[in-house]
């Protein structure tokens, strides 16, 4: 039976819940059409985008704990020292000749005149490494020589930890491995490699793992962070950046095909997002140690789409501008053409005999790849579409991402709008990448900015946004309550909005570049900014189709601060499979708005509805590693009855209502 039509404002001062919203000076009633579903909202609209910058990959995601590991920095003992133990005698150079491959041109030498207790280097890691008590940690390195080595973990004062012995490997590189079990914790450990008789010996690659990463793989992933992001559950994962895709110029941009196969003949790659906190550090480098085959694992792990970014000819436009000519584009596109054989293609073909040959002869099922990252002007726009063109003829299937440039307004309106141009006459699109890092007064102004999006046009992908606050830009409830706002207007238009994803992903503290960020980590923990709780939210949240939502003055109140209240934000829709209602609700002014909420044409009255709740004692509030949870999602059921229900939404708040109908 359908519900009688919801009674006007006399009617409800006879119902209880009613009276009890008036009293508190109710201005704001939410009512849900239930009767007349509307679109149906993407299945991929929540996902994220993951970059190497604040160190989110090599020191970061990816488990290794030796930085430098292959000394293919350009300062080659960046983060090694040089050890001498009981009267050892001896020297460290640097070699490129006869090296271990191609790709890995540089090793140590170690020569020892006077092997004392030992004589060797240490590598202290990316700022310790970071050792927990009876875990083991699987060690490895390419050596030749005539010298045994010792491998010790050592604390900060010199203790050992534990240790591994091997003899002298002789005059062909070779691979030497070992578990070692750390006797003790220490955060800011190191590991030493020592010859221990007199002679030379040469080191590359040396490695050190926790034996437990993300499904305890080899070459894995920190568990910690990958549950982070499984917790999301993003419906798709962006990979590998951002800027890092097109290279500062087209030497260093990224090209997957160095990033598969054995880890020491990945070639390593400068990384433009230099640290800016310790600003006088050396620039930091992409080991590939994360590279595409475990890009494409990490989203199966996680049941996220993969969406690979490629270079599409173009260097960064803030930086070199440097092009491909047209004449020589062909092997970028062939790059791309194989990207999508490597991860589609039968184990009989070319690439996917490659994949297959690293451990995964089932393909990845990939469905999109984008072309450029965020590039604008007639030079995209006469590379662009040869990718187009070609991808096309053989994968018709495969979706396009397509930059739209690295603003949507102000100093990048002119790049937008070619693009948009371009889309309206005859360029073709299926998905227009759009990127905003404004102000969250922005982000508020733009919930509707997709109301008025051609329904028949591209769809948008906004892939890279986040609120930044002030100067600082820090990671506080305001940002993150303006986000859910604009989040609101995604989930109403996503029938053209059918992908989302927060930028960046990762920072590491005391090591970034770039804020805010989705979620900090340190060597040992990890949390999540309130953004991080928006983003998991709508992600957990996300209706199958949108329900009418209106927001209407219910009654005046005497109150001039509820009077001039602002306006909530709220779009609402229905979980298919539970039969919920979904209302999202965003409060982001500096008090609380009391409001009172109404189904109409449900089938059923609402009998019960669970709530969560993200906001704090003030905008400004972050969290931190001592208060990872300082601002984080509180959940309550509320019993109701009756057609209509109040409730007050608190001060720079998220609330999410899943109202469930009685029997
Ligand atoms: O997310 C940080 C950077 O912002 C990305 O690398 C780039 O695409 C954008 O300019």
């Amino acid at each position: 039976m359908p519900l009688p039509k919801l009674p006007g404002l006399a009617g409800m001062l006879a119902c209880s819940l009613a009276v009890h919203a008036l009293a508190a000076d109710a201005i704001t009633r939410i009512t849900i059409d239930a009767a007349t579903p509307g679109h149906a909202v993407s299945p991929l609209l929540h996902g994220i985008f993951f970059e190497d910058i604040n160190y989110g990959a090599d020191g970061g995601l990816y488990a290794e704990l030796v930085q430098n590991r292959s000394f293919e920095h350009d300062e080659h003992m960046f983060s090694w020292s040089t050890v001498s133990r009981g009267g050892a005698h001896g020297i460290v150079t640097m070699e490129s000749a006869d090296p271990l491959n191609a790709k890995n041109t540089h090793y140590a030498r170690l020569v020892v005149s006077a092997p004392g207790r030992g004589f060797g280097v240490a590598n202290e890691g990316f700022g310790g490494i970071a050792l927990k008590q009876a875990e083991n940690y699987l060690f490895s390195v390419r050596a030749r020589g005539t010298a045994p080595l010792h491998v010790v973990l050592e604390d900060e004062t010199g203790r050992p930890l534990g240790d591994a012995s091997f003899p002298a490997p002789g005059p062909q590189w070779r691979e030497l491995d070992a578990t070692i079990r750390s006797a003790a914790a220490a955060p800011h450990a190191r590991l030493v490699v020592l010859a221990t008789a007199p002679g030379s010996s040469d080191l590359d690659v040396v490695s050190l793992f926790p034996e437990h990463t993300w499904k305890n793989r080899r070459n894995g992933l920190r568990a910690d962070l990958v549950q982070m992001l499984a917790d999301m559950h993003p419906a798709f994962m962006r990979f590998p950046g951002g800027c890092i895709v097109e290279g500062k110029d087209l030497t260093n941009r990224y090209q997957w095909k160095d990033t598969i196969g054995d880890i020491a003949a990945r070639p390593q790659n400068w990384n433009r997002w230099q640290d800016a906190v310790r600003s006088t550090a050396p620039e930091y480098y992409q080991t590939y140690g994360l590279g595409f085959l475990e890009f494409f694992q990490l989203c199966e792990d996680i049941g996220a789409e993969p969406l690979p970014i490629l270079n599409c000819g173009m260097a960064c436009q803030f930086q070199s501008k440097q092009l491909v000519p047209l004449a020589d584009i062909d092997p970028f596109v062939q790059d791309a053409l194989d990207l999508i054989e490597f991860a589609n293609g039968s184990v009989t073909s070319e690439w996917g005999a490659k994949r297959a040959a690293l451990g995964h002869p089932e393909p990845f099922n990939l469905k999109m790849v984008g072309v450029g990252n965020e590039q604008w002007g007639e030079e995209y726009f006469e590379r662009y579409p040869i990718f187009y063109k070609a991808i096309k003829a053989k994968y018709p299937d495969i979706k396009i991402v397509t930059g739209a440039g690295p603003g949507v307004d102000a100093g990048d309106l002119a790049r937008y709008k070619l693009a948009w141009d371009k889309f309206k006459s005859g360029t073709p699109a299926d998905i227009v990448d759009e990127h905003f890092y404004r102000s969250p007064q922005w982000f508020l102004d733009n919930v509707n900015r997709y109301d008025t999006q051609d329904r028949n046009g591209p769809k948008i992908f906004a892939g890279e946004f986040a609120a930044h606050d002030g100067v600082a830009k820090r990671n506080n409830l305001r940002a993150a309550i303006a986000e859910a706002a604009i989040m609101t207007g995604f989930v109403r238009n996503s029938d053209v909005v059918t992908m989302t994803s927060y930028a960046p992903l990762f920072a590491k503290a005391g090591a970034w570049q770039w804020n805010p960020d989705l979620i900090w980590f340190d060597n040992t923990r990890v949390y999540g900014s309130p953004s991080y709780y928006v983003q998991q939210l709508f992600s957990l949240n996300r209706p199958d189709v949108v329900l009418p939502v209106k927001l209407d003055p219910v009654a005046v109140s005497a109150d001039p601060a509820q009077r001039s209240a602002p306006a909530l934000y709220v779009v609402a829709g229905l979980d298919q499979k539970t039969g919920e209602t979904i209302l999202d609700v965003v409060n982001p002014s500096d008090h609380e708005v009391a409001a009172e909420i109404a189904q109409q044409g449900a089938a059923r009255a609402a009998a019960s509805v669970r709530l969560t709740v993200l906001t704090s004692t003030s905008a400004n509030d972050e969290n931190t590693f001592e208060a990872p949870t300082k601002v984080a999602p509180r959940e309550e059921t509320l019993k109701i009855s009756g057609a209509i229900f109040p409730h007050s939404f608190p001060a720079n708040s998220l609330t999410i209502l899943r109202i469930k109908s009685g029997n």
